[in-house]
């Protein structure tokens, strides 16, 4: 599964993030990969990679980093400014918009696939 986070700077990308890998079981620290593009995380189910590509000057440097490789079935790709990417990223399934309300958050999940669709909407019966 791919999910495009969007939203501006600040809007909550990596945060949403952290509540995702701790309602997931991972118990160690949820750093920002502003810096280093990627971090990967070994659950017991899959892996997840977060991605921030924020910092990517040319589109290409998705494949430099060899991540183009890594997004293969089984994994939970988590992509923070893919509009950095577009067009070499897989597509999503789902995309998450974020807008900051004041103190708050507001968040529209959109379905991009047909596998994106079915897992809204097994999440949206557990709501
Ligand atoms: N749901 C929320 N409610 C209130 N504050 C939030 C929420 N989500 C994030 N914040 C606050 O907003 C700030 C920015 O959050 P975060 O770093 O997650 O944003 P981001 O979208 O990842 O930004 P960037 O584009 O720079 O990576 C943090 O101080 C965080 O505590
Ligand atoms: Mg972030």
């Amino acid at each position: 599964m791919t999910f495009y986070l969007e939203g501006d700077l600040g809007a909550g990308k990596t945060t949403l993030v952290r509540g995702l890998l701790r309602a997931l079981g991972h118990e160690g620290r949820v750093k920002s990969p502003t810096y280093t593009l990627a971090e990967i995380y070994s659950l017991p189910a899959f892996e997840v990679y977060h991605f921030d590509l924020y910092r990517m000057h040319d589109p290409r440097e998705w494949l430099d980093a060899g991540f183009r490789d890594i997004s293969d079935g089984r994994a939970v790709s988590l992509i923070e400014w893919p509009e950095k990417a577009a067009g070499w990223l897989p597509p999503p399934d789902v995309i998450i918009r974020l807008t900051i309300a004041d103190e708050a958050r507001e968040i529209e999940c959109e379905a991009a696939s047909l596998r994106g669709a079915h897992y809204l909407e097994s999440f949206c019966t557990l709501c």
